[in-house]
């Protein structure tokens, strides 16, 4: 042990990031802790390691009297008040690049099961109704994918899209044009062009105040009709009640979503609190906000997290958010 370090994880993270934890630091592992019980006992830490749930705010930093460094496994920053921390002189560190391929590779996978219906037919096959003309898909190639975001995951969508033979098409005002050459899509000046021209549109923004229902009743209205979309970022990047209308008017003609604005918690077998009428339509497949859940992502963000964290503690340098 490095010294009488104390760490906190809240959400489950590789074993391997839990060894190099335990080989340098006391490790308290409570997955899923509520927020008012983690407020009252984050003051015997150092350091907090999190996922995507846990709700890093002011008031937990505040109430961290040692806390040093917050620690994020994997890559969205949008549960952790970087400002506040800036002020509390806390250390915050991700894994950005960690589970990128895994996200990239999971849009991919629900591109194709809302083209070709891969869950419904899966589940009537498993029921032994094999009436393969309810499940009539459409191709991808020859298509146009509007990609809004081409950061890391989006520009990695792209190449791979570009192989399916798909007209790539992507928003982004803050890149220049050499990545959108680079990943061979076409820039669509604003968000209209790319609404009205796509068969498909995947979103890949972070969840900021701006990116918050970017695709709202309005731009849905601004769609191709039969449009089939995709968010494998952030809940509420696409507003949840006006995608259901359009998908049960048909405007929309499926979408494939891994994460919701509001999320169950991933360690209870039933989450009866989760209520949420996208659920209910045939035309909308969910995966448990699957994004990152790859050996190799897994790996690569735990034990890169625990890496870093310690790195922080011991005053090293180590890249921070
Ligand atoms: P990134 O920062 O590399 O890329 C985001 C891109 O979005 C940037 O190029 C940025 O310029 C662009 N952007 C920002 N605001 C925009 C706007 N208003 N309009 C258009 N473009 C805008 O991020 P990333 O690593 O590619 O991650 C993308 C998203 O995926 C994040 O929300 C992240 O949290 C999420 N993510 C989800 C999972 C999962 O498990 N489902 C896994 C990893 C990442
Ligand atoms: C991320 O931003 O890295 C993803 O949400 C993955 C996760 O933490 O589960």
């Amino acid at each position: 042990m490095d010294r009488e370090y104390r760490i906190i994880v809240t959400e489950r993270i590789d074993e391997a990031g839990i060894q190099y934890l335990k080989e340098h630091a006391e490790v308290d592992i409570k997955y899923d802790v509520p927020y008012e019980e983690l407020l009252k006992i984050i003051d015997e830490y150092d350091a907090i390691i999190v996922r995507s749930v846990t709700n890093v705010s002011e008031e937990l930093m505040k109430a961290g009297k040692k806390l040093k460094v917050v620690g994020r496994a994997g890559n969205g920053t949008d549960n952790i008040d970087l400002d506040a921390a800036t002020r509390l002189g806390i250390i915050v560190v991700n894994t950005p690049e960690g589970n990128i391929i895994a996200a990239a590779e999971l849009t991919i996978a629900h591109i194709l099961a809302i083209s070709r219906n891969l869950p419904q037919a899966n589940y009537a096959a498993k029921q032994k109704d094999f009436r393969r003309n309810r499940f009539n898909g459409v191709e991808l190639y020859g298509k146009t994918v509007g990609i809004i975001g081409l950061g890391r995951i989006g520009s990695l969508v792209a190449t791979r899209l570009k192989a399916f033979g798909m007209r790539v098409i992507a928003y982004d005002p803050y890149i220049s044009d050499e990545r959108f050459t680079k990943f061979g899509a076409e820039k669509v000046e604003n968000l209209d062009d790319l609404l009205r021209q796509s068969d498909f549109i995947t979103i890949h923004t972070p969840r900021t105040p701006e990116t918050m229902g970017m695709i709202g009743k309005e731009e849905l209205k601004k769609v191709k009709k039969g449009v089939r979309i995709v968010n494998c970022a952030r809940g509420g990047l696409i507003d949840e009640e006006a995608l259901y209308e359009a998908l049960k008017e048909g405007i929309v003609a499926a979408a494939a979503l891994d994460v919701f604005v509001k999320e169950p918690s991933y360690e209870k077998e039933r989450d009866e609190d989760f209520d949420n009428p996208l659920l209910n339509l045939d035309n909308v497949i969910v995966t448990p906000h699957l994004g990152a859940s790859t050996v190799e992502a897994q790996y690569n963000v735990g034990y890169s997290v625990a890496k870093a964290v310690i790195a922080a503690l011991n005053g090293e340098i180590t890249p921070n958010v």
